[in-house]
């Protein structure tokens, strides 16, 4: 990356663009004044949008998603990577039962393909199948069905392609997925607005191309310098005191950890990953790993700008590699709420939260232990090499077989200085305990931080979609360089 200063009009004639995009860069952007680094950075202060939403219709969604650089952020072109234009690119609505075809285009100079994080659906042929290729330049349809006993919630979608998944999220591809109540089940909550936080982090250099990791960056994962929310920087929240408003947030970041706050108020939290928690939980923070979603209810105070931070969060260090380098999720203002206008009368929390019954109590036929291990060697993890129980990503192998309807207990383990997000596609499991004491959410969920020198134990039931699919670490730079490994659920 070069430091050199480059003069703003350089800066914001972005190459290809039209004067359309650089005139609305004059408005959105702020070149890097004093920032020795050269680096763009959105003007702050504009307010939230939401991305576009397409919403399925008599139970069918028919979507076209164009992967191609050139995003949209902060309202103007960069060299970022987008969906149709936009990054985050279109939200899909969806309800349970639903199907959804979707067409997606390569635009990319390299292969990319589509995981739906979260989504109880096939992992097979033209489903969420993350062993798909889609090279430059062609399209692929997928199809997907939601079963009608799909949970109603907050999912995401983004590039799997293995060795390029960090690159290609970090350069803007990621979108939301919302499943909605049957038709007819009415409103889940008593709020005055539904909004969606879709959270990423990048780095665009002067030229407002995405700046390339370092060798230490790929090791500890990648954290960008700019944390936007649906695409904004620093963007507000309009909110009326005593009006209560549903916040989906998505950790879209590639490594970041979220200890996210909102000034002068409480988070009642009422989902994570997708599903509802039993009762609203009431706390002054959440902590979203990278995948992991949290829908809240924020009750506003009264009238004034309250930011929504997130907190300093230590993931662990290299143990005496890379220099003895540490990782740390760095204090940043994720948005403000500003607060003002008549006050409404709050309308009271529902006690309980239709969360989905988890048997608990099932029989559990099989034991497994997984190891994430980082160690010296490797191509593609900055020297480090990085594998699940002693091997890197094969996607000819199996690593681990699984009988179609059977409860399996998995113990992960992290002997490493590192903390690793530990994300199975398609099944999600139980927490029952972790190292470090967490109280466990006691609901299905897709995403679990294993604490570094430390173990995560989960309840998996394999109770539907039969068919192959990975497990690994949602540091995506981590399973780039190999930390994931094959699943085949077998009938
Ligand atoms: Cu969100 Cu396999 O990942
Ligand atoms: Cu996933
Ligand atoms: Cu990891």
């Amino acid at each position: 990356m070069s430091a050199t200063p480059i003069s703003r009009r350089r800066a914001l004639g972005l190459a290809g663009l039209g004067a359309a995009a650089v005139a609305a860069g004059a408005t959105g952007w702020l070149a890097a004044g004093g920032n020795a680094a050269g680096r763009l950075q959105p003007a702050a202060g504009e307010p939230l949008r939401d991305p576009g939403v397409l919403a399925s219709t008599d139970g069918r969604l028919a979507v076209e998603l164009t992967a191609a650089p050139g995003a949209m952020l902060g309202g103007t072109g960069t060299a970022a990577l987008a969906y149709n234009g936009s990054s985050p690119g279109p939200t899909l609505r969806m309800r349970p039962g639903d199907e959804l075809a979707l067409r997606l285009t390569n635009q990319l100079d390299q292969p990319t393909n589509l995981h739906t994080h979260g989504l109880r659906v096939s992992p097979q042929g033209n489903s969420d199948n993350p062993f798909l290729r889609v090279d430059p330049g062609a399209s692929f349809d997928y199809l997907y069905r939601l079963p009608p006993d799909h949970p109603a919630g907050t999912f995401w979608y983004h590039p799997h392609h293995h060795g390029m998944v960090a690159d290609q999220m970090f350069g803007g591809l990621v979108g939301a997925l919302v499943v909605d109540p049957p038709l007819g089940q009415g409103a889940e909550l008593p709020v005055s607005a539904d909004r969606l936080l879709l959270v990423t982090d990048t780095t665009l250099d002067s030229d407002g191309q995405v700046v390339p990791p370092s060798a230490g960056d790929r090791a500890m994962g990648r954290e960008g310098e700019l944390v936007l929310v649906n695409g904004q920087h620093e963007p507000v929240i309009p909110a009326v005191p005593g009006s209560s408003q549903r916040w989906r947030i998505i950790n879209g970041c590639v490594s970041r950890v979220l200890a996210i706050r909102l000034q002068d108020h409480q988070l009642v939290q009422i989902a994570h990953d997708g599903t509802f928690l039993r009762a609203p939980a009431v706390a002054d923070r959440v902590v979203l790993a990278p995948g992991n979603r949290a829908d809240v209810v924020v009750r506003p105070g009264p009238a004034g700008r309250h930011e929504l931070r997130t907190e300093t969060v230590d993931r662990g260090d290299m143990g005496g590699m890379m220099g003895g380098a540490t990782a740390s999720s760095g204090p940043t203002t994720l948005a403000t709420m500003v607060t003002g206008g008549a006050p409404i009368p709050l309308p009271a929390l529902p006690v309980a939260l239709p969360a989905e019954a988890v048997p608990i109590t099932a029989s559990v036929s099989v034991q497994r232990r997984i190891v994430f291990q980082m160690g010296m060697g490797g191509m593609r993890g900055g020297g480090m090499a990085f594998t699940i129980d002693g091997r890197v990503y094969d996607p000819q192998r199996d690593d681990q077989t699984v009988q179609l309807g059977t409860t399996e207990d998995w113990t992960i383990t992290n002997p490493g200085p590192l903390a690793h997000p530990f994300h199975l596609h398609v099944w999600p499991f139980t927490v029952l305990a972790t190292s470090d004491a967490r109280p466990p959410l006691g609901i299905p969920q897709d995403v679990v931080l294993v604490p570094s020198r430390g173990w995560a134990r989960i309840r998996i039931p394999f109770t539907a979609h039969p068919g192959r699919s990975v497990y690994h670490c949602h540091i995506l730079d981590h399973e780039d360089a190999g930390m994931m490994a094959t699943i085949n659920v077998r009938a």
